[in-house]
């Protein structure tokens, strides 16, 4: 009797270890979709002139697996808006950007309820709404596009079989080309983390 019952716990165990199993896997031909804020922290030293300051937004990714490991992931944002400073802190103007970048994801665990990644990606940078005060006001500031990488590290935590939670890191690539009444300011790196903590969904 003990050793059928021991049989049976053993064999329950394993079945819901299996299931478990299965119900966190993503696998193949699934879409995962984020949605969130991230938090934009461009580096200190953009330029000699001027500094660009942090930022928040609402952030969402799509992401397709295309085997249980490897992953494509395209970012879209609502636009973040960041102020413009001089280097003594006197606001000169803001502008806004949208950074869509797309990264090619390698998940560590794919069966397991937390799913560490990684992903190395191109990002896109377009400004645009820019605003000129303080000093500058009544200028004209124009901020170029920007091309560049884009390097992730990131996990999702299952809470069950579709739901998850996500935080990831990213470090994006982005220089503009600055141009105040069409005279060059310079490149202004604007290189910044961007941290963010999204609720997750799979369609499968
Ligand atoms: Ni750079």
């Amino acid at each position: 009797m003990r050793t059928k019952m021991k049989i049976a716990l053993s064999a329950a165990i394993a079945m819901g270890l299996g299931l478990a199993n299965t119900a966190t896997a993503f696998e193949p031909g699934d879409w995962l979709v984020r949605a969130g804020a991230s938090y934009v922290n461009p580096a200190s030293d953009n330029s000699d002139i001027v500094s660009v300051e942090s930022a928040s937004s609402f952030t969402i990714n799509f992401t397709y697996m295309m085997t249980d490991v490897w992953a494509i992931e395209v970012l879209a944002a609502y636009p973040f808006k960041h102020d413009i400073e001089l280097l003594d802190g006197t606001k000169v103007g803001s502008t806004k950007h949208l950074p869509p970048t797309v990264s090619l994801q390698y998940h560590f665990r794919p069966t397991e309820k937390f799913q560490p990644y990684v992903g190395i990606g191109l990002n896109y940078t377009t400004f645009f709404s820019e605003k000129t005060t303080g000093p500058l006001e009544g200028t004209d500031l124009k901020l170029g596009d920007s091309w560049g990488l884009g390097g992730e590290i990131g996990f999702d935590v299952m809470f069950n079989d579709d739901w998850f939670f996500n935080a990831n890191a990213r470090y994006l690539d982005i220089d503009t080309k600055a141009k105040l009444d069409g005279n060059s300011l310079g490149k202004v790196n604007i290189d910044p983390w961007v941290f963010g903590g999204h609720i997750g969904f799979r369609f499968k």
